[in-house]
């Protein structure tokens, strides 16, 4: 039952924290951070103490802070009032985020604390946003590849209960420290919480080949035709001569492919699990294209046999869908060292391994965790990358997701990745 008393008094502990966090008042903030989360959510704005610390930043609390879209200092510097707001919220925040504040709860407007400083222009807040995804991100995902570690202990341990118990232990002091965050689990291409874009269920779906997309058969856009510049670039940084090497993982509308064909390859190979893109691509001649190897299957099933033969590369192309960042960061980690060429590549200076970047591309600050996360993983994995920003025109203006069950790009840069082996 209810119990009218506690809610009253749990709403003015909330309503406390969420003021403290506002007013960017840290001795208050802590003191109530020692009996209360800080991730309290006040229950019509939906703001945490993160959004309110942000918020308070904005230009209703401080009317000269933002003019017409624009913030002081591109007019000319900010002020002496302005820059102390900030440095309260960033010590705030830091507070927060200290103790646990989640970096990616939504409000009421469906906007995390990162969406609102992105929003306000309050560029140092913003990037205190990102940095706490990337840490929590990182975190989980150490989190569960330690649990897999775990996992496959105990099943070899015979006394595996006790195992499981410190992990447990150890799992939960982590937790705290990644703020207790859900793991985003992005997709290539993702509709997240749509089953019909896990990897098996979209390889069982009916395709719809458009002139301009191709659609699985909940609507869903697996590729389409606006990204053509964003293949284009990829070929002219992957395969810059003509007779490579090169390898594609995932044909789609062949766009990539097409380009990559324009490149004369001494060698093509294309990987594609979807049966019904493999008829498309056979009645268009593709089988009977110069160079062109078709592999039908997933490429986890297919590539170690690949590297099994010695097959190399100059330039890999890697662009799938209904798959979670974990399988790219699979595919780049465990395989790419066994089909890209150190030595090929254009005069020899050395293979490239290139991606479609598109997880997180329906919200900017995921992007840009993402991209951070990316990179790490890519270095860790043994690559340099570079980074081209290219401008997405607005795709709304253009109709383009009409008759698309749900966007998966809304931002106005693609930040398109090369890779080479470091050294
Ligand atoms: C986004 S499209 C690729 C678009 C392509 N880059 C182009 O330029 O048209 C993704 C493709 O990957 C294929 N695919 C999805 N999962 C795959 C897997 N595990 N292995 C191989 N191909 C896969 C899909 O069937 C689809 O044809």
């Amino acid at each position: 039952m209810d119990d009218p008393a506690f809610d009253t008094e749990t709403d003015l502990q909330t309503q406390s924290i969420l003021l403290a966090a506002a007013n960017h008042d840290t001795t208050a903030l802590r003191n109530l951070l020692r009996n209360s989360s800080a991730n309290v959510q006040d229950t019509e704005t939906g703001f945490t103490p993160l959004h309110a610390a942000i918020a308070a930043c904005g230009p209703d609390q401080n009317d000269t802070n933002k003019v017409n879209g624009h913030t002081n200092e591109d007019a000319g510097g900010a002020t002496e009032e302005q820059e102390q707001n900030i440095d309260g919220a960033i010590r705030t925040m830091k507070l927060l985020f200290e103790n646990g504040a989640i970096w990616n709860d939504l409000d009421s407007n469906g906007e995390t604390p990162g969406c609102i400083a992105h929003r306000l222009g309050l560029k140092e807040l913003y990037e205190l946003c990102v940095d706490a995804g990337v840490r929590a991100e990182m975190l989980l995902s150490r989190m569960e590849e330690y649990q897999l570690l775990g996992d496959a202990d105990s099943d070899e341990d015979e006394d595996g209960e006790d195992e499981v118990e410190e992990t447990g232990g150890e799992e939960d002091k982590m937790e705290q420290v990644a703020g207790g965050v859900e793991t985003l689990d992005l997709c290539q291409e993702d509709a997240q919480g749509d089953e019909s874009t896990e990897n098996p269920k979209y390889l069982a779906s009916n395709l719809t080949f458009n002139r301009n997309r191709l659609l699985d058969d909940a609507g869903n856009a697996v590729m389409m035709e606006w990204e053509t510049t964003l293949m284009r670039t990829s070929t002219e940084l992957l395969v810059p001569k003509v007779g490579l090497r090169v390898l594609n993982v995932g044909h789609g509308m062949g766009i990539i492919d097409g380009i990559f064909q324009d490149k004369k390859p001494e060698a093509h190979h294309i990987i594609e699990a979807h049966p019904a893109v493999v008829n498309h691509m056979k009645e268009q001649g593709w089988d009977k294209k110069p160079g062109v190897v078709i592999h039908e299957g997933r490429w986890q099933d297919i590539v170690p046999g690949l590297i099994e033969k010695g097959e190399l590369f100059d330039a890999i192309y890697f662009d799938t869908f209904a798959e979670e960042y974990k399988a790219l960061r699979e595919f780049f980690t465990e395989y790419v060292i066994g089909l890209l060429d150190p030595a090929g590549g254009s005069n020899g200076e050395g293979g490239k391994f290139g991606f479609f970047n598109g997880m997180g591309a329906d919200r900017q600050i995921v992007y840009d965790v993402y991209n951070k996360i990316v990179e790490f993983d890519l270095f860790e994995a043994g690559f340099d990358t570079e980074w081209k920003t290219i401008p997405v025109p607005n795709l709304d203006e253009q109709g383009e997701w009409e008759g698309v069950r749900r966007k998966y790009w809304v931002l106005d840069e693609y930040k398109l990745p090369t890779c080479t082996f470091i050294g």
